[in-house]
């Protein structure tokens, strides 16, 4: 089998004005606070490496990771947190970081996880979005790009964790 990713579905520049108008919609929204980013690993790395220097408010920074994958495309209901944070949250606003918004599922577990630390406020937000694959009732509050139904690498996504450094975002094609 073939892996083609010469269809490109999001250029680098459309990237990079993404990112600055999600940054922008942060900054105006969280004025005067400070904001605690946590990434969702592996998959987030980049846009989160890119939101946080774009985004003009005092931060601090986090990954967790959390899996899931029932195979290489899909993710199933029975998410775990495979590396958590190492710092309390009690009180705080808190970002999650993910680079796609699937079936719902890894972020619903990870507001959950959050949730019963009793955090100030959670907000999810998501560089893709996926809402045609939705299983479980959980939007993102801050989404880059809707994209349909197609198998996204590049800028952090992979498969099979292959791909991720492609500066732009493709649609990954069986041959
Ligand atoms: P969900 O739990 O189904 O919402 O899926 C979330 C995770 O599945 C994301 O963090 C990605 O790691 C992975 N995923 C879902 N769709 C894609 C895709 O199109 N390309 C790469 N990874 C994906
Ligand atoms: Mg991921």
């Amino acid at each position: 089998m073939n892996l083609d990713v010469s269809t490109v579905l999001i250029t680098e520049d459309e990237i990079k004005k993404t990112v600055r108008r999600i940054a922008q919609e942060i900054t105006r929204d969280f004025q005067g606070e400070e904001v605690t980013f946590i990434g969702a690993l592996t998959g987030a790395f980049i846009f989160m490496a890119d939101l946080v220097r774009e985004v003009d408010l005092p931060v601090t920074i986090d990954f967790i990771k959390a899996s899931s994958y029932r195979n290489k495309t899909t993710s199933d209901g029975n998410v775990q947190i495979t590396k958590d944070i190492s710092f309390d949250i009690e009180g705080k606003n808190i970002l999650i970081i993910e680079d796609i918004i699937d079936t719902g599922n890894t972020l619903r577990k990870l507001k959950q996880h959050f949730l019963l630390r009793n955090p100030k406020n959670i907000k999810l937000v998501t560089f893709l979005d996926k809402p045609s694959r939705r299983l479980v009732d959980i939007e993102s509050d801050y989404v880059g790009i809707k994209i349909p139904d197609e198998f996204a690498v590049g800028y952090g996504l992979d498969y099979d964790n292959k791909f991720r450094n492609l500066p732009y975002i493709a649609c990954l094609k069986f041959l």
